[in-house]
């Protein structure tokens, strides 16, 4: 069993390098995957820091070179870095740009490919499937480069995209990592709870970023950690942004919109159904939610406090309405 792993890591490694050589080392590599990363504005180093690949555009090219440098097909297939179908073998990610995911400790687990094409049927990002050595929901993509940043700075970027971590990186903001996409879970946020009780949420400036966002503070604050919540202009990414600023714009954005979770409910409120009384309703309740997922009782209280401020609601209904979902949760 730890054995297998083993040869999982071997095979997923030797594809980490295949890649990354296809890119610098062959003609379609450098005409068609390093140009495209280049016109998204990566650097040479930018693309070796995060080992940044190309697999090429045929049925088998990395499948058959790994069967000739002695690896076996059944581990290929487990990784699913190949593809075996009636006898036959595919490369999963063909005339993609590779992304490798590395675990805490640097190992390489898997791989997010980006399509080339603007193929509105093919999925834009195809990732590795689950195997022994690749869970999803536990690792989150940019965490090896982060770690001692995160612990440095005391506070996390989350992002949803790779492009978004590394774009970051580029302009000079180690402290970040992403979900890739998928619903944050608590085993993500444990993975960053070792390094620090801080998170800021980023995601993207569309509907779909505002609900991923607020779908995550609950569980930040189950951990017992502290949330803040940054927006980007509609249609922006972090990605998108951070190129088009310098790193003090950067800075000085995330400083100023970076908002706690509780104004950050009452400015989206505000935004929305500004004197509707049934949302302001919903909204408090909502708030009061969040509160409840608190562990530290002073916070919940300062929160109670706070919420009933902003939103101009007595502190008594809201301590009620907490007690009544504590104990609905015990
Ligand atoms: N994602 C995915 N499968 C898709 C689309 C997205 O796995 N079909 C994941 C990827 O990890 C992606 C993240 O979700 O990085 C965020 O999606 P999105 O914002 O659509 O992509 P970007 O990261 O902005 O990618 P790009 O800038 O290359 O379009
Ligand atoms: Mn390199
Ligand atoms: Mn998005
Ligand atoms: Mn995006
Ligand atoms: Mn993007």
């Amino acid at each position: 069993q730890a054995d297998e792993r083993e040869s999982l890591y071997l095979v997923s490694e030797f594809a980490k390098t295949y890649f990354h050589n296809t890119l610098l080392k062959t003609e379609p590599g450098k005409a068609i995957g390093l140009s495209y990363f280049k016109e998204r504005g990566f650097t040479d180093e930018t693309i070796q820091k995060f080992e940044l690949g190309y697999s090429p555009d045929q049925w088998d090219a990395f499948t058959s070179h790994a069967i000739q440098k002695g690896y076996k097909l059944e581990f290929l297939e487990k990784t699913g870095l190949s593809i075996v179908k009636e006898e036959k073998q595919f490369d999963r990610f063909k005339g993609r740009v590779m992304f490798p995911i590395l675990s805490m400790s640097g190992r390489t687990l898997g791989f997010g490919g980006r399509i080339l094409t603007s193929d509105k049927k093919a999925a834009k990002y195809l990732n590795s499937p689950e195997s022994d050595i690749y869970h999803k929901s536990k690792v989150l993509y940019g965490i090896y480069l982060a770690k001692q940043s995160i612990a440095k700075e005391d506070n996390c970027y989350l992002v949803e995209g790779y492009t978004d971590v590394i774009q970051f990186h580029q302009r000079g903001i180690h402290n970040v990592v992403s979900s890739s996409g998928t619903a944050l879970t608590a085993d993500q946020i444990r993975l960053v709870n070792r390094l620090t009780k801080n998170i800021t949420v980023l995601f993207d400036g569309d509907a779909a970023g505002l609900r991923a966002s607020l779908r995550g503070v609950d569980l930040i604050l189950e951990q017992g950690m502290n949330v803040k919540i940054c927006t980007f202009p509609e249609g922006e990414d972090p990605d998108s942004f951070a190129r088009s600023n310098s790193l003090e714009e950067l800075t000085s954005y995330l400083e100023e919109k970076s908002q706690d979770f509780i104004s950050f409910k009452a400015s989206l409120l505000a935004s929305e159904a500004k004197n509707d009384p049934i949302k302001k309703a919903d909204t408090i309740r909502d708030m009061v939610v969040s509160i409840s997922k608190i562990p530290d009782v002073i916070k919940r209280e300062v929160y109670i406090k706070e919420c009933s401020r902003i939103m101009d609601i007595s502190e008594e209904v809201l301590f009620n309405t907490l007690a009544q979902l504590l104990q609905k949760d015990a």
